[in-house]
């Protein structure tokens, strides 16, 4: 065999070599690559070779010790990487069971939308409990104990022992203006606080409280047992109407388009005075009047007004001195008219035929 026919054999065989172990492994290279190993040998002869053929010879030669050096250490990351008790150079990379990604809730991007929207004008987020106490989904926001309020916002009562048939005051949130109370509490310590130790302190609020509510409705097409809301809060001196108006026109605007416009109706909440109710002209129509705004070319999205004195006071904060506004929508009245979903239903049922068509909207 010429010199050449060896190294080709040779060649042949490095993808072909296998170690199950480091001992394997060492004979492999003691075998090629040592001192008397196959392949040094024939750097030997090659020192013999005549110069005009030293060019056609050198290059798979050099071709040859190089991919022995990398086919052993190939073998070496793979004993290092699987334990000596997998077989070096078996096909480790078996293709596994595709994951399907999911696809994001079209509730979380609406809501995300929404806080994007607002935390662009400064507000940021609060966070408070679903299983809440009376005092903050009710009487700190000035539904008095017998009022005809609350029949708008029947919700599920939690026992607090068996056997106590009558409800006791904890009980799951209607709505997340019970977070308002929290919030606005820890500002008028932190106030206190500030105004008792001369530190500084922000001495406005202004945040979204995202989250879910529960109601004791039947389930229907347009009814459900819990749901989610996104409310806002901003109290400081000097807040007017025309301040709140402006900002949801602005998040009217950006949710719905430049051209939206917006109407505020007079209405009643325990907890503003003035109330109202805002619509948005109807996108469908262009405000004409269509069967979606049944003719009226306005379509309501959301509750809103100024912070009654009497919701301030009771969480400590001086109404002689503050004012706020304070503004709560449905979600999944959001995502209706983004996404024309006739069925509230839908949104909790999980058929990933729905949900996967939202992401790329
Ligand atoms: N909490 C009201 C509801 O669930 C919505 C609402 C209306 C929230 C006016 C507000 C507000 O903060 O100012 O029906």
């Amino acid at each position: 065999m010429t010199i050449l026919d060896r190294i080709a054999a040779l060649q042949q065989q490095v993808a072909e070599l296998k170690a199950a172990n480091q001992e394997e492994l060492e004979n492999l290279r003691i075998k090629y690559l040592s001192k008397k190993g196959e392949i040094s040998q024939l750097y030997d002869e090659f020192r013999a070779v005549p110069k005009e053929e030293k060019a056609a010879i050198g290059a798979p030669l050099n071709v040859l010790r190089q991919s022995m050096e990398a086919h052993l250490n190939e073998l070496r990351e793979h004993l290092a990487a699987a334990g000596s008790s997998i077989v070096a150079g078996e096909d480790l990379t078996r293709t596994p069971d595709p994951i399907e990604l999911g696809t994001r809730h079209p509730l979380s991007l609406v809501r995300e939308e929404i806080v994007d929207i607002f935390s662009r004008i400064g507000f940021t987020v609060a966070d408070g409990p679903e299983v809440e106490d009376d005092r903050h989904v009710f009487g700190m926001l000035n539904f008095a104990p017998e009022h005809p309020a609350r029949d708008m916002q029947d919700t599920f009562f939690v026992e607090k022992e068996e056997g106590i048939q009558k409800p006791t005051d904890i009980l799951l949130r209607t709505h997340t203006s019970s977070v308002q109370t929290r919030v606005m509490t820890e500002f008028a310590r932190r106030l206190k606080e500030a105004d008792a130790t001369g530190k500084e302190c922000e001495r406005s609020l202004r945040v979204l409280c995202p989250g879910r509510v529960y109601r004791n409705e039947a389930i229907s097409a347009r009814a459900h047992c819990f749901f989610h809301q996104v409310e806002g809060l901003y109290i400081d001196k000097n807040v007017s109407f025309a301040d709140l108006r402006q900002a949801l026109l602005y998040f009217a605007k950006e949710m719905f388009g430049a051209g939206t416009q917006i109407r505020l109706r007079p209405s009643y909440f325990p907890f503003t005075e003035p109330s109202a109710e805002m619509d948005i002209s109807c996108d469908l129509c262009g405000g004409k009047g269509c069967a979606f705004c049944k003719g009226t070319g306005w379509v309501e999205i959301l509750g809103c007004g100024m912070v009654d004195p009497n919701v301030l006071e009771s969480c400590g904060i001086d109404s002689t001195v503050y004012t706020g506004y304070a503004f709560g929508m449905g979600v999944e009245r959001i995502a209706n008219l983004k996404y024309r979903v006739k069925d509230l239903r839908l949104f909790s049922e999980n058929d990933v035929r729905f949900l996967r068509q939202f992401e790329s909207c």
